[in-house]
């Protein structure tokens, strides 16, 4: 059985949840490998629908084991109010683990997330300031926490004196209110006693089960338009959301992964700020924002929205490594007469057809061509047969300009709304 790696091919926001959800129906594991809870999976199953920001999207089959990777940032009060809201819901946690290596965000990261905002003026990222870019940045800098550290009570009181008087300089440079030691402790013990059994090192778990050759779902947060090295920095999250990195994250060996799923939606949407040369700034946008229900499934922002992008999807399919291709909300387009699709971006008198570095990416303007709507419903289907010729002309596009093969389509939110492709 091979370890995948189902990571987003975008800006974020594919369907990355409802497929992990879908593939994990024959997992024995899922580790999320990086982000924290700026994440919004969205499940629809029989249970419900449920948006998950930082618990492994397999969490709803109770015999596989869902890991908070080491790659992740936890922040414990969000992750506690999410274990309660599955709970609530009847979703069964005995099989919840969290790494001890995983970084924590603390209550001043949330805090300085916004405060770097505000100064950041004119060219803010759009963080969902969940604190993300903080924690991870203390980790780069050695100041952070980890949630291991909760089982040592002294160890962490020195960490935390180390700690706070750095942070207190910074809060008081933007005058709010000052950390206290003591505070933050009793805290951390709240914590522990709420979360301990829960974590574990993982690595030991996580190599018995690849070399039993268990079936194994590395679970990728955003997408690599927002990779911390390849998107578009600044405006990107602070990790690497490429499968390169899910074996770091998750605690395996790169060569053990032999698979690699990317998710990409129809058309393109992307949260936050940043060059998004497809966006539709017109009508047309508006349109295609209501019809695929295009609002972030943690900040609630509207997401900007656009034709699908040709030259990222290649870019996404080579940085990953991707074996295979998986199209969601193809039901979206279901109703539109014309589809475009960008196949290279215009500088000047220049086409390329490569994803430039930021400051070249602001300039350009996208080529289209463009592709015949089917202008029937699709939500229906479940075989590739049964999907109107124009779709299977447009998916074959998809594919190619991806150089990919899809072996998934998605037609709605539903967990059975999504088949496999096979002999065609
Ligand atoms: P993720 O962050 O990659 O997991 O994606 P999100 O959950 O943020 O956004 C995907 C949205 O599209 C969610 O509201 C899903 O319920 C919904 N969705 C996923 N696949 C499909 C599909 O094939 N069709 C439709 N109509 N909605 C879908
Ligand atoms: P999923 O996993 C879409 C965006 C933010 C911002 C940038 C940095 O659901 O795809 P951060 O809070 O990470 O420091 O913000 O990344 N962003 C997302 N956009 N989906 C997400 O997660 C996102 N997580 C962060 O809007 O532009
Ligand atoms: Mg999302």
């Amino acid at each position: 059985m091979p370890v995948t790696a189902v990571v987003g091919a975008q800006w974020g926001d594919e369907g990355k949840g409802r497929v992990i959800d879908f593939l994990a129906e024959t997992a024995d594991m899922v580790i999320r490998f990086q982000g924290g809870d700026n994440a919004g999976h969205t499940v629809v199953n029989d249970l419900g629908l449920f948006r998950l920001h930082l618990i492994p999207s397999g969490i709803f089959y109770p015999a596989t084991r869902n890991i908070v990777g080491t790659g992740t940032v936890i922040n414990p009060d969000n992750l506690l109010a999410e274990m309660q809201t599955l709970t609530a819901a009847g979703v069964d946690l005995a099989n919840l683990w969290l790494s001890d290596r995983a970084h924590m965000i603390m209550p001043y990261h949330p805090l300085l997330d916004g405060l770097e905002e505000t100064a950041r003026g004119g060219t803010a990222i759009g963080t969902t300031k969940r604190g993300i870019g903080p924690t991870y940045s203390d980790k780069a800098a050695r100041w952070g926490l980890r949630l291991g550290d909760l089982r040592h009570p002294a160890w962490l009181r020195q960490r935390l004196e180390q700690v706070v008087p750095r942070k207190n300089i910074l809060l008081e440079h933007y005058g709010a209110p000052l950390l206290s030691v003591d505070a933050l402790y009793e805290q951390c013990m709240a914590w522990q006693e709420a979360l301990g059994p829960r974590i574990v090192d993982v690595a030991p778990m996580v190599r018995q089960a690849v070399q039993s050759a268990q079936n194994v779902l590395l679970e990728g947060q955003l997408g690599v338009m927002r990779d911390l090295d390849w998107g578009i920095y600044p405006y990107v999250t602070s990790s690497n959301p490429t499968a390169a990195f899910a074996g770091a994250g998750a605690g395996l060996p790169a060569s053990k992964i032999t698979r690699v799923v990317g998710v990409v939606k129809a058309y393109s949407t992307c949260v936050g700020a940043g060059p998004f040369p497809v966006e539709l700034l017109d009508a047309s946008g508006d349109e295609l924002r209501e019809l695929g229900d295009e609002y972030g499934a943690t900040t609630g922002r509207p997401r900007r929205v656009g034709w699908f992008d040709g030259v990222a999807i290649d870019y996404a399919a080579w940085l990953n490594g991707m074996t295979d291709l998986v199209v969601t909300k193809l039901d979206v387009l279901d109703t539109l007469a014309e589809l475009k699709v960008c196949t290279g971006y215009r500088l000047g008198d220049q086409v390329l057809t490569h994803v430039p570095d930021t400051a070249i990416l602001e300039q350009v303007t996208p080529i289209y061509e463009s592709w015949p709507g089917w202008q029937q419903p699709t939500t229906g289907c479940r075989h590739w047969d049964q999907l109107p010729a124009a779709a299977q002309r447009y998916l074959r596009r998809l594919e190619e300009l991806a150089g990919v093969p899809i072996t998934w389509v998605s037609v709605g939110a539903a967990r059975e709304a999504m088949f496999a492709v096979q002999h065609r």
